[in-house]
């Protein structure tokens, strides 16, 4: 199957082990995957949009049609004015799915044209995994090595258990 240009958007604050096998699965899955950080959530993230994308870049160096970028506003409005064919979520549990129906659902009604919305199970290695779990085991003294890309770790070690 090819989608043409996929989107995978999210808050990646921080990038996770299971975020990461899901941008390995849907960047086989399509020509183009952009990965699109989500700039203005009511949430105060730990990292700038910036960091972000960094620690992103160096994750994806190696995969050649992956690109980074960032969004503000609705995402329905990102993939009408970019061309995306497709947009992609990691599905971890019973509890993501009520939250990622709605989501989709209503994103369709926003979309122009024909956009489909790719549910990727989780591998089940990675489904206890979340941004905001990791970031309260690490700031609780824990170990977060196997849960994050390398280089999350070492970022998360610059930025100290605050
Ligand atoms: O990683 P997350 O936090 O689960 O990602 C959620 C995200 C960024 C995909 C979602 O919050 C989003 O699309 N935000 C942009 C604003 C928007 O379009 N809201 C309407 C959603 S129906």
């Amino acid at each position: 199957m090819s989608c043409n240009k996929m989107l995978y958007a999210g808050t990646f604050d921080p990038i996770t082990n299971g975020h990461l096998d899901v941008i390995k699965r849907a960047s086989s899955l399509s020509d183009e995957l952009v990965i699109g950080v989500l700039e203005n959530n009511e949430k105060t993230p730990l990292f700038s949009v910036e960091e972000r994308i960094d620690m992103i870049g160096q994750i994806t160096s190696g995969m050649a049609n992956v690109k980074v970028i960032s969004f503000s506003g609705l995402l329905a409005h990102y993939v009408n004015e970019n061309g995306i064919t497709a947009v992609v979520r990691g599905l971890r549990a019973a509890m993501d799915f009520d939250y990622e129906i709605k989501m989709a659902q209503l994103n369709a009604r926003l979309y122009k044209g024909n956009v489909e919305t790719i549910f990727l199970m989780t591998d089940p290695a990675n489904s206890f995994i979340s941004s905001s779990l990791i970031k309260e085991v690490f700031r609780l003294g824990g170990d977060i090595k196997g849960f994050v890309p390398d280089v999350v770790a070492e970022f998360m070690d610059m930025k100290g258990r605050v």
